[in-house]
């Protein structure tokens, strides 16, 4: 059903070029398709060009999902906030292994499952409905993207396995894990997380490919100077509609701008700051309402190993004694050892007589 509704929105789009100036035809063919309010089983929509297309609509207008696209020729299925000025992604199916344009579909198959096939027929996600009574897929109103069976329950929801951000209504637990992209833009997963610790307390941690740690909460600190619990192990939290953020180890806050009138989204940021978004509608524009730290530095992982991250009052890594920067257009790659001030160097341009061999040595060497 709702793929003859995209076909038909296809061909009406394609009949609408012939008449319209081009620069009006280049608008409509940003996004393809209206979106519907349910995809029933069966159905399956495919990406018709090299165009966004919106699949389905949440009730209220705020939330979209569909192909979202990422690079020239390349997708994901994605859920959206529609009423920012540009579409502000929240979830992800396929965040690390996105499909080719043309070709690549959503099939709801015949036995509930839903799966996202890539051009060339291969599934990059599928969802853990098949053999259910799985009967239709809808986006609520909270931005949750929902298998349910004819009597309405959830047979799977998307708040369950989160990306980057958590939307108010969408409960952290036991096993959720908020990713952080890696790069501002970018829908790729990167090196932070927020979760649940084995000791009752949410946490951010950095997990950099050469070394993992937990900055936050601050981790030299006991937990109660941190203000925190570990005897509760229901491990829940919430962002409540209100702007206030509670978790069962006791940590919490509030939105600048409390109410429930505010659309808001919780993201943790390529940066590794945790921050609280909310949406100013006249302009579409997001603003910061809460944010875990005020000062970046604090975050490892940010300049890199061996160096010093400081506010002065920009921010600015620097190597520390001894050391040069690796990459420095990427501070995250950090600083080596400056090759002639270590005893090694000094050994071997005393035994090779000043040839500048002891970088090559130690290639050999390993
Ligand atoms: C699919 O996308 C990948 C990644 O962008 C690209 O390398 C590959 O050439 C594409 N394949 C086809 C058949 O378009
Ligand atoms: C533990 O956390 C849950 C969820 O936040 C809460 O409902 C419960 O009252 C807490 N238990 C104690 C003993 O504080
Ligand atoms: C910076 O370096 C990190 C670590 O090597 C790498 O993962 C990341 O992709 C780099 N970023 C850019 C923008 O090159
Ligand atoms: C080696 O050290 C000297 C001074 O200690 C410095 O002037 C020179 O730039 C260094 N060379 C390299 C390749 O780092």
């Amino acid at each position: 059903m709702i793929a003859m509704t995209m076909r038909g929105a296809y061909i009406f789009i394609s009949t609408f070029f012939l008449f319209m100036p081009i620069s009006i035809a280049l608008a409509v063919a940003e996004d393809h398709g209206h979106g519907s309010s349910y995809l029933a089983i069966g159905s399956s929509v495919s990406i018709q060009d090299e165009a966004t297309v919106t699949i389905l609509v949440s009730p209220n207008g705020a939330f979209a999902c569909g192909f979202y696209r990422v690079s020239t020729s390349t997708f994901t299925l994605s859920v959206w906030y529609a009423a920012s000025s540009q579409k502000t992604v929240v979830w992800t199916a396929n965040r690390d292994a996105p499909v080719n344009g043309t070709g690549s579909k959503l099939v709801f198959r015949k036995d509930g499952g839903l799966d996202l096939l890539n051009y060339n027929g291969m599934a990059v996600w599928r969802t853990s409905t098949t053999a259910t009574r799985a009967s239709l897929a809808k986006l609520l109103n909270t931005g949750n993207l929902v298998i349910v069976d004819p009597d309405d329950h959830h047979l799977w929801a998307s708040f369950d396995s989160p990306t980057d951000t958590l939307l108010p209504s969408q409960p952290m637990t036991w096993d959720t894990k908020v990713v952080s992209a890696s790069a501002k833009g970018s829908l790729y997963s990167g090196f932070y997380t927020l979760y649940f610790d084995s000791d009752n307390q949410l946490k951010l941690k950095y997990n950099g490919p050469e070394i993992s740690s937990i900055y936050w909460p601050n981790p030299v600190n006991k937990p109660w100077s941190n203000q925190r619990a570990t005897y509760n192990c229901s491990r829940y939290a919430l962002l409540q509609h209100t702007g206030r953020f509670v978790s069962s180890d006791k940590f919490k806050f509030e939105a600048s701008d409390l109410g429930d009138k505010v659309m808001r989204r919780l993201t943790l940021d390529y940066d590794g700051n945790l921050r609280l978004y909310s949406l100013n509608t006249a302009s579409g524009t997001w603003y910061v309402s809460w944010m875990a730290f005020h000062r970046v530095c604090e975050i490892h992982g940010l300049c890199g190993k061996n160096s010093l991250c400081t506010y002065m009052p920009k921010l600015e890594c620097s190597c520390l004694e001894g050391f040069e920067v690796v990459d420095p257009s990427n501070w995250s790659e950090g600083c080596k050892p400056k090759a002639n001030i270590t005893d090694d160097w000094d050994r071997h341009k005393a035994n090779r007589r000043g040839h500048p061999v002891f970088l090559n040595q130690k290639v050999r060497r390993n």
